[in-house]
């Protein structure tokens, strides 16, 4: 399957603390910023149903705000379970275009 550019969000859209929720191509993306570089992963948690970037996020982690599994937000990584490691999509910004790759 051929991924694509999406258009994701203006860098003024987002804060370090204010990750963004959005659907992209039919699925739920999560959109975060740490110091100043941007990062996407799948945002539904593997455990069962709730978005990641409505979790408590600490540093490069975000908290399911669920079950409470913790993942690694620049890698995907599954720091704690319940969980698995999450998809990570590239992410680019075009001057003030944020575009996920997916
Ligand atoms: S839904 Fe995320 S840990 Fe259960």
């Amino acid at each position: 399957m051929s991924t694509v550019w999406h258009k994701a969000a203006l860098v003024s859209d987002l804060a370090e603390d204010e990750p963004l929720t959005l659907k992209l191509a039919g699925k739920e993306v999560g959109l975060f910023q740490l110091d100043e570089e941007y990062y996407a992963i799948e945002d539904v948690c593997p455990h069962a149903y709730a978005l990641l970037s409505q979790g408590f996020a600490d540093g490069e982690e975000i908290e399911c705000p669920l079950h409470n599994a913790v993942f690694h937000i620049k890698t995907g990584k599954c720091i704690k379970e319940p969980g698995r490691d999450l998809i990570t999509f590239d992410v680019k910004v075009d001057g003030e275009q944020i575009s996920v790759k997916l």
